[in-house]
């Protein structure tokens, strides 16, 4: 069964990112010229999806606006003949229906992906996490959906971080199968590193089945007193396989400062208009560092 779905949550006050978050949401901070949560859009819509949820809260109008038609302006770059400007702005709405509903209470990622359940009915799915912005070959929600179409039950995408980072992520304690594809025992929320029973973290990509909706609902407040997304897959692999792939791919934690200005900058020397300008700036200054 192929995934046309997806759902990115973006409900989050984004308060690591304040006061730049006070009155924009942390998804519309541009990487170069382009808002974060449209890097994902585009994955998305590269994995083949047709149909993306977006779920927001209070304050987050500016991404409904992002995806919107602006009359206006498209008038007006008509008008004037500026044709570049105006697929810019139309490359994403033209491409993909875009839905939105919003969580009404700030009660984690896992109830923030509950709201999707009218959105995604009876199945598969796809979750993308903004904070994750992924550069590969093949786009990584493909290489999951692709290992979904394989086995026929839920896959995360995982990588490898370390065991000094693994007190930021979900943490798997998973079998290797083949490859890259792993088997899920458990996993864990935020572990402590001695307590985290391997480096292998869910990184923001997900092919879920729609049971994973009866586990959300049953899901009790865990980590951070929030409904964590974690818990509802641990409970789904106690009744469904759940596997996790070694996707292929350059991923930015754009969630904290560090991974965004990397991004940022690594972003703009990807640039055929920005990477000389840009390039030989970058090593002026670090001789001065
Ligand atoms: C969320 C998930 C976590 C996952 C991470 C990936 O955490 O809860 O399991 O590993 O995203 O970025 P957050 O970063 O929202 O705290």
């Amino acid at each position: 069964m192929k995934i046309t779905k997806a759902v990115i949550p973006a409900a989050g006050f984004g308060t690591r990112f304040l006061p730049a978050t006070k009155a924009i949401p942390k998804e519309m901070l541009p990487i170069v010229d382009k808002p974060t949560i449209q890097y994902i859009a585009e994955e998305a819509i590269a994995s083949g999806i047709t149909e993306l949820l977006i779920i927001v809260s209070r304050g987050k109008d500016a991404i409904v606006n992002h995806f919107d038609k602006a009359f206006e302006l498209e008038a007006v770059l008509e008008r004037d003949n500026k044709q570049a400007m105006l697929d810019a702005v139309r490359e994403v709405s033209d491409k993909i229906d875009v839905h939105f509903v919003r969580q009404r209470e700030q009660k984690g990622l896992g109830h923030a992906v509950l709201c999707a359940r009218a959105f995604v009915g009876n199945e598969p799915f796809a979750v993308m996490l903004g904070d994750d912005v992924v550069v590969s070959d093949k786009p990584c929600l493909k290489q999951l959906t692709e290992q979904f179409e394989k086995v026929g039950s839920s896959v995360l995408g995982v990588q490898r971080v370390g065991m000094d980072c693994v007190s930021k992520y979900g943490i798997l304690d998973c079998d290797r199968v083949e490859g890259r594809l792993y088997k899920m025992k458990s996993m864990v929320e935020k572990p402590k590193a001695e307590e985290a029973p391997s480096d292998i973290a869910a990184l923001g990509r997900y092919v879920l089945t729609p049971a994973v909706f009866k586990c959300l609902e049953r899901t009790p407040r865990g980590a951070g007193g929030e409904i964590q997304l974690t818990d509802a897959i641990v409970m789904l692999s106690k009744t469904e396989d759940v596997y996790a792939y070694d996707f292929e791919g350059k991923r930015y934690d754009i969630g904290s400062k560090q991974g965004f200005l990397q991004a940022t900058v690594e972003f703009a020397l990807g640039r055929d208009d920005l990477k000389d300008e840009f390039g030989a700036y970058l090593k002026t200054l670090v001789k001065t560092i």
